[in-house]
């Protein structure tokens, strides 16, 4: 989704600003643009597409003290040169960059703004246009921005230039996630802080409703009623190596990869022989829930599924599992003993955000598994724990999803011994998880019999099904949205059981099914369904385990603990999709139309 970057500063602006975008391509974009601003004049740069083509359209003479630069997802008009940010005011004194959507600018716009020509169609205009509407009665730069910034309704993060005044960024938050970046000769601002850590690793954070006048040595900080805040930075542990590439042309297939040593990482820190890491506070407050909800949206809302197994069969708490964006707006009657989980890789999906909001307006407890750490949702629960899957860049989440899944068996495992759990007791989960990497392992070993199945499976074909039963369903949705998201082929994950109920009238000659044989209870079952599909010319692959495989599966994994073998088990999906989408010459890490980080409802 839309990214920021901005710096002041004697430093080379227009460098750190192409590589702050760059480093925020991953969330997802269609457009992006600059304005530099400085005693040699002012530079303002836009293009559709990827940041190297706005990197050579800009000329070497541009250059400044200042800058602002935006990479766009649209929200509203078509991604075009000229709803690309930054937008401008129409006398050319303001610029804007914002993320997020301002809900009522077609009012604002009738009210103030009537005799303006607007040069785009986006919600951001109106509101640069507003500051110079207010500014040319007289007001401050800064009294123009808080006046419009109090007529806003919606979400955003701006930062607006005044090109008379190259000292001093305007910078506003809410809702929308934004940093300041405090470097030695410059002080900067991102959506996040990849973006500008190759510069610095001291960040502030900022919250709802602050405003900030950034300039290259200062920063200030106001709340809502322009009081003054005083915040200091706090270190950032990333190591900029870990988002790179490497000798992989795709991060999806480099972070597939690392799914072992992820899950050994989790291992060693939760579990380690001397201690088990996990709050104590925490535990004593999820051992008297009576009922958990895990919230989340997307790949971390199947994971949830599954941690809703393992985590009910290790503490016997009932859990529901609901996804954020139906949940904040239908909620349920809640009872006092209810706790809330939050599972999100980037932790800062504005879904999963107001859901968060409402739990903590009543006061309920709450705790945030994220891979980033310092991050929205990890700020605003009451407990934190981390994911430690290392930085995803990939849009299609792969190590975050077995991550999520090893975190809440550890949740599970830790809090059903602490209740005295006679399944959790026995369940030796270090062994579980080191044969899990080593499964895990094993597969992405055969990743060339992989690729081979998946040109088999997929060349010209433009719909497909998963099917499978118990965790298997809960795998067979995540299993469809890896090779929809990236390959654009129509994948549906389906119940086995359920198919005969309707959707088996699509099943024509060649239409691939996957279909995914672990639950023990079921195994029959499914293959009586992969019989029926096969009748009616279905071309089915399958992915067993050793225990439950027959001589013919194509795809078959390590056997562990029922519980986690999805961990295994997901891995030939996410090669799958990943070659799919390959063969098809499509963009595997930034697939059309979808952001890393959804930062708007
Ligand atoms: O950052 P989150 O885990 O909260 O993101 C939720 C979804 O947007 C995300 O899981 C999405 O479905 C994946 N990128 C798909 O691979």
């Amino acid at each position: 989704m839309c990214g920021i970057v901005g710096v002041i500063g004697t430093v080379n602006t227009k460098e750190m600003l192409i590589d702050g975008l760059k480093k925020l391509e991953y969330r997802g974009y269609d457009s992006a643009g600059v304005f530099i601003n400085g005693n040699q004049g002012s530079h303002l740069v836009k293009e559709v597409g990827k940041i190297a083509k706005l990197e050579d359209a800009i000329s070497n003479e541009v250059g400044g003290t200042m800058g602002i630069g935006h990479t766009r997802w649209a929200t509203h008009g078509k991604p075009t040169v000229e709803n690309a940010h930054p937008h401008f005011s129409s006398d050319e004194r303001f610029y804007l960059v914002h993320n997020g959507v301002i809900t009522n600018y077609e009012q604002l716009k009738e009210t103030y703004l009537s005799g303006i020509e607007f040069a785009s169609q986006t919600d951001t205009e109106v509101v640069v246009q507003l500051v110079s509407y207010f500014a040319n009665q007289g007001m401050t730069t800064l009294e123009a921005f808080k006046q419009t910034i109090s007529l806003l309704e919606g979400s955003y993060a701006f930062a607006l230039a005044d090109k008379e005044n190259p000292e001093q960024i305007f910078v506003a938050k809410n809702k929308s996630p934004l940093l300041l970046g405090i470097g030695e000769d410059f002080n900067a601002l991102c959506s996040d802080a990849m973006a500008m850590i190759n510069y610095t690793n001291q960040f502030v954070e900022l919250h709802d409703g602050e405003i900030v006048i950034l300039e290259a040595d200062n920063y200030e900080i106001y709340d809502q009623s322009g009081v003054a805040i005083e915040r200091s930075p706090y270190e950032v542990d990333l190591d900029p190596k870990e988002i790179s590439k490497g000798t992989y042309d795709y991060y999806m297939l480099k972070e597939i990869d690392e799914q072992p040593g992820v899950i050994r990482r989790i291992s060693e820190f939760y579990l380690s022989d001397e201690q088990v890491n996990l709050d104590e506070d925490l535990l004593n407050k999820m051992a008297t829930a009576k009922q958990i909800y895990i919230v989340a949206a997307g790949t971390s809302y199947h994971a949830g599924l599954v941690g809703k197994r393992i985590i009910e069969e290790l503490t016997d708490i009932p859990v529901n599992v609901e996804l954020a964006s139906e949940f904040g707006y239908h909620l349920p009657k809640l009872i006092d003993e209810s706790f809330f989980i939050f599972l999100s890789q980037s932790g800062e999906t504005a879904d999963s955000r107001q859901v968060l909001v409402k739990i903590n307006e009543m006061n309920l407890p709450s705790l945030t598994v994220t891979n980033v750490k310092d991050s929205t949702l990890w700020r605003e629960a009451t407990y934190q724990m981390q994911l430690l899957a290392g930085p995803e860049i990939a849009v299609a989440s792969t190590k975050a999803y077995v991550a999520q899944i090893a975190v809440q068996a550890v949740i599970a495992k830790v809090l059903g011994d602490h209740l005295n759990n006679a399944t959790a007791k026995q369940l030796d989960l270090r062994e579980e998880l080191s044969l899990a990497a080593n499964g895990i392992q094993a597969i992405v070993d055969q990743k060339d019999d992989i690729e081979k199945l998946s040109y088999e499976f997929f060349t010209n074909q433009n719909h497909a099904f998963y099917i499978g039963r118990g965790m298997d369903y809960a795998l067979c949705l995540e299993a469809a949205l890896k090779l929809k998201e990236i390959s654009y082929i129509h994948t549906e994950g389906f119940a086995a059981g359920e198919l005969k109920h309707g959707t088996i009238s699509l099943i024509e000659d060649k239409t691939p099914v996957i279909a995914y044989l672990n639950d023990q209870n079921t195994t029959g079952l499914t293959r009586g369904n992969i019989e029926e599909v096969q009748a009616r010319g279905a071309h089915v692959l399958v992915i067993s385990n050793q225990d439950d495989a027959q001589s013919d599966d194509q795809i078959v994994c390590f056997t562990i603990n029922e519980l986690l073998q999805p961990l295994i088990s997901v891995v030939p999906a996410q090669l799958l999709a990943y070659y799919a989408s390959l063969q098809r010459g499509n963009d595997v890490d930034q697939p059309r139309s979808l952001a890393k980080s959804v930062t708007v409802e």
